[in-house]
């Protein structure tokens, strides 16, 4: 699909609030990754729980992937840009995560699934993304979708093209839609010298990690590896973005849930007692049930 010309939106953009750098740590069986967005975070970029971003052609650092594990309370959402990821769960779903595609899981209740390489050398290379779910939908039945590479929608323009992995942009649907928190998760490729905008209201909470060259917003530089926080004064409704260099970026936006979180590891819920409640069941087996 090729849009043109697009980029003529009226209304005042966003400026930055602050830059984040990741936090390398590891996570599964010794997998190296950058937090990006961790427990701090939780109430600042509400709904947006965890933003994970994985890199490296060393098996050392990927090969023990991440064997069985819980999840209740919130969705992920993993995308993979290089390598391959085998996925299997307690509710017999079992997909390849290939270059480009994308898994989106509701664990709701309860889910237990394993997330494994699939190499043994070469490069691996994607990112996690977790967001909270509303407590009436955090005991929800599971849910589970693979979507290949050749079925994520993608228009190009002059400038560059985006990837729709959630949410709408430019009239383009992605395979996921989310009414509660409408997400909207963008990969966006552009070559230098170009602007970008995206309409996004005030109200919702939204922030974009440079993982490849370096762009700008106003007059702040955004690096490679910095997540940047987006304000949010009342009539403020655009992200523009200028490509200083030939950039990629992953845009993410979502309405706040605005409700108490209790996060405990891999549970999200809204009380301590619904964490204590969740180990209990996790350690009963009444997540594989
Ligand atoms: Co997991």
């Amino acid at each position: 699909m090729f849009h043109t010309p697009i980029f003529d939106f009226e209304g005042v953009p966003r400026t930055i609030d602050e830059l984040i750098e990741g936090r390398p740590t590891s996570d599964g069986a010794g997998v190296k990754l950058t937090r990006v967005i961790g427990q701090s975070l939780h109430q600042r970029l509400d709904p947006f729980l965890m933003l994970d971003s994985f890199t490296s052609d060393n098996p050392d650092d990927y090969i023990g992937g991440f064997p069985d594990h819980p999840h209740r309370g919130f969705e992920t959402v993993t995308y993979l840009l290089a390598g391959r990821m085998r996925h299997q769960d307690s509710r017999g779903n079992q997909g390849l995560l290939e270059v480009g595609s994308m898994q989106w899981m509701l664990a709701g209740r309860g889910v237990i699934h394993s997330e494994m390489p699939e190499q043994e050398n070469g490069e691996l290379e994607g990112f996690q993304l977790w967001i909270n779910l509303p407590s009436s939908l955090k005991l929800s039945d599971p849910e589970y979708m693979d979507v290949p590479n050749h079925h994520i929608p993608e228009y190009q323009f002059t400038g560059g093209s985006v990837r729709v992995l959630l949410g709408e942009s430019q009239g383009v649907n992605g395979p996921v839609q989310r009414p509660v928190t409408d997400p909207k998760l963008l990969d966006i490729h552009l070559h230098k010298g170009t602007t970008f905008q995206e309409p996004i209201p005030h109200t919702h909470t939204a922030f974009f990690y440079v993982y490849r060259g370096c762009v700008r917003v106003a007059n702040i530089e955004v690096l490679p590896g910095q997540l940047a926080i987006l304000s949010h004064l009342e009539g403020q409704s655009l992200l523009e973005l200028h490509a200083n260099s030939d950039a990629k970026v992953l845009l993410i936006a979502g309405r706040p849930l605005k409700e108490p979180i209790a996060a405990h590891g891999p549970f999200v819920m809204n009380t301590q007692n619904e964490i204590i409640q969740a180990v209990e069941d996790y350690q009963s087996g009444r997540f594989i049930e």
